[in-house]
């Protein structure tokens, strides 16, 4: 497994193994990596000749400079994690290398897209991931490249972008992995206590919740349940939407198949997301 640092170098490697017919797949990440990266990672494997996992804590798609500070960047045991896994390279870029002084940021409306939940409460957060999604996909120019479902409106805005800028790559989408009692597995809940771990179960309990009453209530009535139960249990809600899976627009009296719900709610200090499909 070798460490990369430049585009040039990754460009360099990726030509030259595109020359012998090799299929490259890109897992995109901010490192902190865990057990849900490394299934982005055996999914490409089962489908890529060459793996290439990147790791950039991306500063664009942060709105809050407190979270950018604290976000963990454990590189060393990042290496160690993925060391067994197939992976040929890892990209490693630095902040000037992605964002150049000549970088141009790409012109794209998200619409309604960018507009509601992460959208709505992170306020720039995508312009940031398509920025560096983007600049990733296009300095690696893999064949596919590989996300996970935990980011559910963060896959929407990427298939987006992909059509909108024709980017030539397919998108895999992963599904979430979950700790053995559900919790999402997250880079964030490394700062959770113990104590705060079990509080926040109740994001995927009441993810079931809502998931086993759909044929009794309402999208509107079940979101409004949601909250309270999650509020109850001690953590602060900033939104439970059930939407529809590709416009996310909010449902309200009528469910749709293909219907999910998606939380984000805060656990101490700890922003926690999740999802799940319950139509
Ligand atoms: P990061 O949070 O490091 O996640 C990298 C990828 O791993 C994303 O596609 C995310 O959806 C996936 N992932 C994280 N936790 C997961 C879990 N429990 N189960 C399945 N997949 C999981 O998402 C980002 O980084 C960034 O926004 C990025 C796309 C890299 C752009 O900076």
């Amino acid at each position: 497994m070798n460490r990369i640092s430049t585009v040039k170098s990754i460009q360099d490697e990726v030509f030259a193994l595109k020359k012998q017919g090799k299929k490259i797949g890109l897992i995109p990440t901010m490192g902190a990596l865990h057990e849900g990266h490394l299934s982005l990672v055996e999914q490409a494997r089962q489908q890529c000749d060459v793996i290439i996992v990147s790791i950039f804590v991306n500063p664009t798609q942060f709105n809050n400079p407190s979270d950018l500070a604290n976000y963990p960047r454990t590189i060393e045991k990042d290496m160690d994690l993925l060391s067994g896994h197939g992976v040929m390279f890892v990209f490693a870029p630095s902040v000037e290398e992605i964002y150049p002084s000549d970088y141009v940021k790409p012109a794209i409306d998200l619409g309604a897209l960018g507009l509601v939940m992460e959208g709505k409460f992170r306020p720039g957060h995508f312009q940031g991931v398509i920025e560096v999604v983007k600049r990733l996909l296009e300095s690696v120019q893999p064949d596919a490249a590989y996300f996970g479902q935990k980011d559910f409106q963060q896959l929407a805005v990427i298939h987006y972008m992909v059509n909108y800028f024709k980017i030539p790559v397919a998108i895999v989408e992963c599904p979430i992995v979950r700790s053995d009692r559900g919790l999402a597995l997250s880079s964030r809940n490394m700062r959770l206590s113990e104590a705060e771990k079990e509080q926040a179960l109740v994001i995927y309990t009441t993810l079931l919740f809502v998931k086993a009453h759909v044929a009794d209530a309402s999208p509107e009535a079940l979101m409004k349940q949601a909250v309270e139960r999650i509020n109850a249990a001690g953590l602060k809600t900033e939104y439970v939407e059930i939407v529809h899976p590709l416009t996310l627009e909010t449902l309200t009296d009528k469910w749709i198949p293909g219907a999910v719900c998606c939380v984000a709610a805060y656990c101490g200090e700890v922003r926690l997301i999740d999802n799940m499909l319950v139509g």
